[in-house]
């Protein structure tokens, strides 16, 4: 049987809807608008995509959208005092730097320099030890949209076998933070995992997120599995045209789909997730900051 397809541009869209009527609430009841500060350093053209996304979507859900572009030349320091500007700024509760940064800066300083409690990202240390222990975090917001998805698929998590493809700080790691909270028996698999195929077909639940094109094949897959690929790769489509390309997942989607219980789509899954997840945070940050 064909895995059902989880529609994350729908369910983004839903979530997007109950941040606007929070945001509606807040105003009316209380006489606060919640403000997001995104900063950008460089011309990136991927990342310049990204933040113009979050500043439109920001915007659209009635909240304050401040947006900081910098040139790639500039300082540390001048980034640094951006941050404490922006700390200090009552008007903006949440604040996310753009990464990657240009190679002269030193990224977890940057991050760290953030106030937690305006860390929309998750990344800050504090958050990051927050959520290992189990405590009231900010949660990064790919791995929160996976969570919500699954949530939505599957109901209770607990008990089942989860895969992490990839240990990256940004996904791999928090999402197997998220999943152990939900009490899954979880493996984090990545480049030097032994015999990878096995280890994810023992999976209920697989999580990709390594950014190698069409890397699992639906062989690997457990039947009935529920398959969340983060992976947003784009490949040469020369079927389209000279030149063209197209966007493929971690995850082989023809074949995973035949397999698999559900599967989210890329494009069209993780990805609407995360932003409406950053919305969702910003407005939590901003009900933490007035009690
Ligand atoms: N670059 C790619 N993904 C992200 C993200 O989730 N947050 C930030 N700050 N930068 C990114």
């Amino acid at each position: 049987m064909a895995a059902k397809i989880i529609d994350g541009k729908a369910f983004a869209a839903t979530v997007r809807e109950q941040v606007a009527a929070h945001v509606a609430r807040l105003k009316d009841e209380h006489g606060i608008t919640p403000g997001l500060a995104v900063v950008l350093v460089g011309e990136d053209p991927a990342s310049q995509v990204y933040v113009r996304n979050k500043g439109k979507q920001t915007v659209e859900c009635g909240m304050q959208s401040f947006e900081h572009k910098l040139d790639a030349s500039v300082s540390e320091a001048e980034l640094l005092a951006l941050v404490e500007k922006l700390n200090a700024d009552p008007a903006v509760h949440g604040i996310l730097v753009q990464l990657p940064l240009p190679d002269h800066m030193n990224s977890d300083a940057v991050i760290n320099a953030i106030d937690p409690a305006k860390d929309v990202d998750g990344f800050h240390i504090s958050n990051v030890g927050l959520l290992g222990t189990g405590q009231k975090s900010m949660v990064p917001c790919t791995p929160l949209g996976c969570l919500m998805m699954l949530r939505d698929q599957l109901g209770s998590l607990s008990g089942l076998d989860a895969v992490v493809i990839g240990r990256s700080n940004i996904v791999g790691k928090p999402m197997a933070q998220l999943l152990l909270g939900e009490s899954c028996t979880v493996t984090i698999a990545h480049s030097r995992t032994k015999d990878l195929p096995e280890v994810v077909r023992r999976a209920d639940i697989v999580v990709a997120a390594v950014g190698r094109p069409e890397m699992v094949p639906g062989d690997w897959i457990k039947p009935g599995a529920t398959v969340i690929d983060v992976g947003i790769n784009r490949i040469p489509a020369p079927e389209k045209g000279e030149g063209k390309t197209r966007l493929v997942g971690d995850c082989a989607y023809e074949s995973c789909a035949e397999v698999a219980g559900a599967i989210t789509p890329v494009p069209g899954g993780v990805g609407p997730m995360t932003i409406a997840c950053l919305l969702a945070n910003t407005v939590t940050a901003c009900c933490r900051a007035n009690g």
